[in-house]
């Protein structure tokens, strides 16, 4: 792999990539609330935030979580059920259950200062490679790659690099070009210059190369194939799961939601109750009602068709019949089932797939 990189490297000139990446970054760089200091904390905050994010959709939610959990101590120290409805629409909820459990052990372990030792800092709870890096340079400077899909997108045009961005290896690669080039006088605005020039400039179907501050040093934009780079391997669409799902009210105007288990999908938020869709059962209808009344105390009755919903997440798409109905009689209410007033069901974190359901019901 190393002589594959110096291939790479014969006739690059890395001091002048490295200026005229930095002098673009400093001149052009979007003012985002997470560039305001070097705040490790906060820098951590927004790197896991980013990861699968798109930045518009990332800052209201920073602002809100770094307002309600300003320091490690506060998030250390969050109800985990507080957390997720900050997170709330954000995806991937393992991943502030990840950073809690990590700032946990920041605080016990090293004080609550975010440790700016490599092996220290990868270690933690859902840091990865990506995170390391990116936390590690920006706040505190060490010259240490941070690979995402930008920039393996950057480098793959600048360098005309063929491999298969979806393989693991592949990240290998490019974190080892990315040590042989990084600057170590400012490997910060070397790392955020190469997210930029993805987000902003080197884009995935339509690059402005005339805007481009390393043009002259892209192979790509050279021969004109800039567009053939990144090669990526297609993944394959995921499948769908239909369930049939109801939003009960008893005759108070209570809504009846469920928590999801600990593990797995979506873990530890709450829904509406629901079964998957089968062929097996001739009227879906009243098999949710049976089933429902085998485990509940009260008596359940559908009353009419609501929405339908599809939610696409990154592996499968969630096909949702939602229905209205009713419960009568006396409901025992438990650690995961309750009966909540409306007001009470804004406290508690509920997947996009089932807010689309609740906003069919209140439109
Ligand atoms: N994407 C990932 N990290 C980022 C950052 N720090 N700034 C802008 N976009 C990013």
């Amino acid at each position: 792999m190393k002589e594959r990189v110096l291939t790479f490297l014969k006739s690059f000139n890395i001091d002048d990539f490295q200026k005229s990446l930095r002098d673009w970054f400093k001149a052009e760089k979007r003012d985002l609330p997470w560039r305001k200091d070097k705040d490790p904390y906060k820098v951590w905050v927004s790197e896991i935030m980013l990861q699968q994010t798109r930045v518009d959709t990332v800052i209201p939610y920073f602002h809100r979580f770094i307002e309600k959990y300003p320091t490690i101590q506060a998030l250390a120290e969050a109800d985990e059920q507080e957390l997720l409805k900050v997170w709330e629409g954000l995806g991937y909820y393992s991943r502030v259950k990840n950073l809690q459990a990590a700032v946990k052990e920041v605080d016990e372990k090293y004080g609550g200062v975010v440790p700016v030792e490599k092996e220290k800092f990868s270690q933690l709870k859902g840091v990865g490679p990506y995170t390391t890096g990116a936390v590690l340079s920006i706040a505190y400077d060490q010259p240490i790659p941070a690979v995402d899909g930008n920039v393996m997108r950057v480098l793959s045009r600048v360098f005309e690099i063929e491999d298969d961005i979806a393989k693991a290896r592949t990240r290998k690669l490019f974190e080892q070009i990315t040590e042989a080039i990084i600057s170590h006088d400012d490997p910060s605005s070397f790392n955020q210059g190469l997210m930029e020039l993805g987000a902003l400039i080197c884009k995935p179907t339509s690059p402005a190369c005339l805007l481009c501050p390393v043009r002259d040093h892209c192979r790509a934009f050279q021969h004109g194939t800039e567009t053939n780079f990144p090669v990526k391997t297609k993944q394959k669409k995921g499948k769908t799961v239909e369930f049939i799902a109801a939003l009960l009210m008893d005759e108070k105007g209570q809504v009846f939601i469920q928590k999801r288990p600990d593990e797995g999908l979506l873990a530890s938020l709450w829904e509406f109750p629901n079964i998957p869709l089968s062929g097996k059962h001739k009227n879906m209808v009243t098999f949710f009602e049976k089933t429902w009344m085998e485990h509940h105390s009260g008596k359940v009755e559908i009353l009419q068709p609501l929405t339908v919903i599809n939610h696409v997440f990154s592996h499968l798409t969630w096909k949702i019949h939602a229905f209205t109905g009713e419960i009568t009689g006396d409901i025992q209410e438990t650690n995961t089932f309750k009966l909540v007033s409306i007001d009470e069901l804004s406290q508690y974190p509920l997947p996009v797939p089932y807010q689309k359901v609740w906003q069919a019901y209140i439109e």
